[in-house]
């Protein structure tokens, strides 16, 4: 992309631009709304955003209850927050009240604590690294391509369920070097943890835990599952007599090594697993799974990915190094990723007063930047509701696009970790299921957006395996 001085229209410049408390105030929400506001934040978080963004553009204050959030729609305004003057935010809304499901890990802490696990986990991510995992990736495709065959011909498959036990047997196998299948399933828990952090953040925290709801225990049920799981896969490998491999696990087991507080060591430990575990398997499962809906939609797409597929890889199994050759699967995904950002909220929480774009942001106040907004921005798209890949071209608009107008990874310090990772396991995952199947959506449904912590297909996606002529069985 271009650097965003080239592209980006202009933003005025503040009323009064000098000192932090000045600025023009962005229109708010009358409080005749709030009502409607609270609905939507409740049942359509999606349309909420999207309506915003088409009514008031640029930037907009929402007053619910107690709590402002300023929510800003500009490339230029993205950068500010995210990077050029991220050091006076915090993580925000969301990811503030997520932090009593899952703690302080590397998504949610912050200052020195986050500088740390930072410094801990990044070299475990770094490209080398995430290339050496693509047999385990490659092999988990295979067992999903089996999973698929199953259902080749017959009843449908739920393609989410799917793509989210192929990325959580990535995420065990590649970062805690594990097979997580063996602690049983567990989708339902990490969706119970997900459910409570946004039950916090809609409610804003304003429902006590102990309350006996069945929400409640659900939660606390999913969470013992997921701290039992962590507290093993920690105890294996404090116990190990053997120098260990070096993955993200034991990297971490040596960070926190000098720490005299044991409970406290167990619980940061536990917390850096859950963290790694949730953001790194719903995101990549979340882009596979909108990539099916989209390219079924759209069947020149699919037939052009398959046949890059079979051009790149005829029958063998892929290497890493074929990831260069399938640009135009890679496109598709960052396409299906424009239009559906599995993280498609950054919430931050503004330490001081700032100007934003000329806007004042009192200090204390909730910011939002959401991808999935900024994705379909029609000042920085052309017609930004068509899914067409060929954005993604080295000289498409994407290219022309200021560089803060796509951000499906965030951006500045606390950019994605597993960036490398999410874009091989989908690239590849993508391509091994077209060269052999064709997933169909049933007549007559829908795929919409439901956001969660991540963007999930409301109530799934359940589609029709159908098995490509002559393609075979073992590839
Ligand atoms: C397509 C897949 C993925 C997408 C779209 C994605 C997206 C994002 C985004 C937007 C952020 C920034 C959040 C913010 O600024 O508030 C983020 C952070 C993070 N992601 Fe990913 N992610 C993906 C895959 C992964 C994978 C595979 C892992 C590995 C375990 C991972 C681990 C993390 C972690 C730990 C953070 C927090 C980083 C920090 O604050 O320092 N992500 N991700």
């Amino acid at each position: 992309m271009t650097s965003s001085e080239t592209a980006s229209a202009p933003v005025p410049p503040p009323v009064v631009p000098a000192g932090r408390d000045a600025g023009r105030v962005p229109p708010g929400t009358p409080m005749r709304a709030i009502p409607g506001l609270m609905r939507k934040l409740w049942f359509d978080r999606i349309s909420l955003l999207a309506d915003a963004a088409d009514e008031f553009g640029d930037a907009v204050r929402f007053r619910m209850g107690p709590k402002t959030l300023y929510f800003f729609n500009h490339p230029d305004h993205a950068k500010h927050v995210l990077a050029d003057n991220s050091a006076n935010y915090h993580k925000g809304i969301g990811l503030h009240e997520a932090r009593r499901a899952i703690g302080d890990g590397l998504l949610t802490s912050e200052g020195e604590l986050w500088r740390r696990q930072r410094r801990t986990i990044q070299p475990a991510f770094r490209r080398e690294r995430v290339a050496e995992m693509t047999d385990l990736i490659v092999d988990e495709a295979h067992t999903l391509l089996g999973r698929l065959e199953a259902h080749a011909g017959r009843d449908p498959v739920d393609v989410v369920a799917e793509m989210t036990r192929l990325t959580l047997g990535v995420v065990g196998r590649g970062l805690l070097g594990t097979d997580l299948a063996r602690f049983g399933d567990l989708s339902d828990a990490f969706e119970a943890v997900q459910d409570q952090a946004m039950f916090e953040m809609v409610t804003l925290q304003m429902v006590p835990i102990w309350l006996p709801l069945r929400k409640h225990r659900r939660f606390r049920a999913g969470l013992a599952q997921l701290a039992d799981v962590a507290s093993s896969l920690v105890a294996a490998c404090e116990n190990e007599s053997q120098p260990a491999k070096d993955n993200v696990i034991t990297r971490l087991v040596d960070a926190y090594r000098d720490e005299s507080d044991a409970s406290l060591r167990r619980k940061r430990l536990q917390d850096e697993l859950l963290t790694l575990l949730l953001a790194g398997h719903e995101t990549t499962a979340s882009t596979l799974s909108w990539t099916w809906y989209l390219i079924d939609r759209h069947p020149d797409v699919a037939d052009r990915m398959r046949a890059e597929a079979l051009a790149v890889l005829g029958e063998r199994t892929p290497k890493f190094e074929d990831l260069h050759a399938l640009r135009y699967t890679n496109m598709v995904i960052q396409e299906a990723m424009r239009l559906y950002p599995p993280v498609w909220a950054l919430t931050r929480r503004a330490l001081r007063a700032d100007q934003v774009g000329g806007y004042r942001v009192p200090a204390g106040v909730d910011v939002m930047i959401s991808p999935y907004t900024l994705h379909r921005n029609p000042a920085f798209w052309p017609d930004p509701q068509r899914f067409d890949p060929q954005r993604f071209e080295p000289t498409g608009a994407a290219a022309a696009a200021h560089r803060y107008a796509y951000i499906p990874f965030g951006a500045g310090p606390r950019v994605c970790v597993g960036s490398h990772l999410g874009m091989l396991e989908a690239t590849l995952v993508a391509a091994m299921v077209a060269r052999r199947f064709r997933l169909e959506l049933p007549p007559g449904q829908q795929g919409r957006p439901e956001a969660m912590l991540s963007l999930r297909v409301r109530g799934g996606l359940k589609m029709l395996v159908r098995p490509i002529q002559g393609s075979h069985p073992a590839s």
